[in-house]
């Protein structure tokens, strides 16, 4: 079977892989589709740590080919998309409906494959760049034969974790105003859920001056580019102070309801803390390496109700969240197909990171 296997130092592309029957609660997936996103990249150069060798890929979709005599809510040609959390469903995080809380959704890795002979693991539970994988049943969401495999597999991470941030992590109210650094393929979705929730001012700050039109293809408001311009400073004069804010004690007011870090570095959430008004929370959604911290003025937080809030996956309930981004794209209200900016097959994949880094992509997408 053919697939990207992260070897320790770099991946290859191989044919080399096997893998096994789905065990009685598994079930085994014909991809179709996968999404390359930045944390496939963060293994590879050594940012997220993890063990090799093992199949990347945690962004995807495909057809059910086998279920384990146990699985019930999936059955073979079933199109599924596959969510990255392998969730127990019976802990009290899983009973309160934060599945990206279950103990069991972190560092789990199984050994689906076997490659050149050995055993090979599964990466973020999904290894999706692979001909086939397996998955607990509780990750394969049924979902409508309508979505294009190649949109479908976007809803895996890129949607959840960007759309699941605003929807569901800071329940960003109509007319609240943001501001979402870096525009990659996480960023344009908490920018397209800024709008489906109806945020007044959509601010989007990214490094590179290319990505502009896309920003504002999803629903950006203002873009800054942060390669000629200071972005604190930019986004301060777009949201400046109210008439009736006082500046006191504690510096500057005015700013965003709502700021994304979608880039992952201390300086970018800093500048994300720094743009906040009054009340305002900052949401730290990018993976920097291991042991990463960031400096804040703990007044500044203290005194007016500022806050710092991690998010993982968008917060999301994949069957609640996966059928839903599927209703809105099917109803035209989220763009899956605009997001699909390359195509390739497996052998493609240096392509499209090389094409990612130089700022050419929304998502790249590997075919089978
Ligand atoms: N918390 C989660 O559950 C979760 C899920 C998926 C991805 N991630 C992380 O989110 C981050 C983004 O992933 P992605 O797939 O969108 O990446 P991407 O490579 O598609 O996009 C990153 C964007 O950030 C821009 N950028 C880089 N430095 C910048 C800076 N200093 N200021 C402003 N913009 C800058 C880049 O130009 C690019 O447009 C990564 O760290 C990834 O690991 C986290
Ligand atoms: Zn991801
Ligand atoms: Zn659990």
């Amino acid at each position: 079977m053919r697939g990207i296997v992260y070897t320790g130092s770099d991946v290859e592309v191989t044919d080399q892989l096997t893998i096994g029957d789905p065990g009685p609660k598994e079930v085994r997936v014909a991809i179709g589709a996968a999404g390359v996103c930045h944390s496939d990249l963060s293994v590879i150069n050594g940012t997220i740590p993890w063990k090799a060798p093992s199949v990347l890929g945690h962004e995807g979709a495909g057809v059910v080919e086998a279920v384990g005599s146990e699985v019930r809510s999936v059955k073979p040609g079933d199109h599924v998309v596959i969510a990255t959390l392998a969730s127990c469903g019976t802990c009290r995080a899983c009973a309160t409906g934060h599945p990206t809380w279950c103990v069991k959704t972190l560092g789990n890795v199984s050994t689906p494959f076997t490659y050149k002979g050995e055993p090979a693991s599964n990466f973020a539970a999904t290894s999706v760049f692979a001909e086939s994988t397996i998955v607990q049943e509780v990750q394969a969401v049924k979902i409508s034969k309508e979505v294009p495999m190649t949109s479908a597999c976007l809803i895996g991470c890129g949607v959840l974790t960007g759309v699941g941030s605003v929807l569901n992590r800071a329940k960003v109210r109509a007319g609240e105003t943001s501001a979402v650094f870096g525009v990659g393929g996480v960023g344009l979705n908490v920018i397209q859920g800024l709008r489906l929730a109806g945020a007044s001012r959509i601010i989007a700050v990214d490094t590179l001056a290319s990505k502009e039109d896309l920003a504002r293809q999803f629903g950006a408001t203002h873009f800054v580019d942060a390669s000629q311009t200071d972005a604190v400073a930019a986004i301060r004069e777009i949201v400046p102070p109210g008439p009736a804010q006082v500046t006191g004690a504690l510096g500057w007011t005015g700013g965003v309801n709502w700021s994304f870090d979608c880039v992952g570095h201390p300086a970018v959430l800093r500048n994300a803390l720094d743009v906040l008004d009054w009340g305002g929370n900052a949401l730290a959604i990018g993976i920097p390496p291991q042991g990463t911290e960031v400096s804040v003025d703990v007044n500044a937080l203290a005194y007016v109700d500022r806050g710092l809030l991690g998010c993982r996956y968008g917060s999301s309930r994949p069957h609640h969240d996966i059928p839903l981004m599927v209703e809105l794209y099917l109803s035209g209200r989220l763009m899956l197909d605009e997001l699909v900016t390359e195509q390739k097959p497996l052998e493609g994949f240096r392509e499209i990171v090389e094409d990612m880094e130089a700022g050419k992509l929304a998502r790249g997408v590997l075919t089978f």
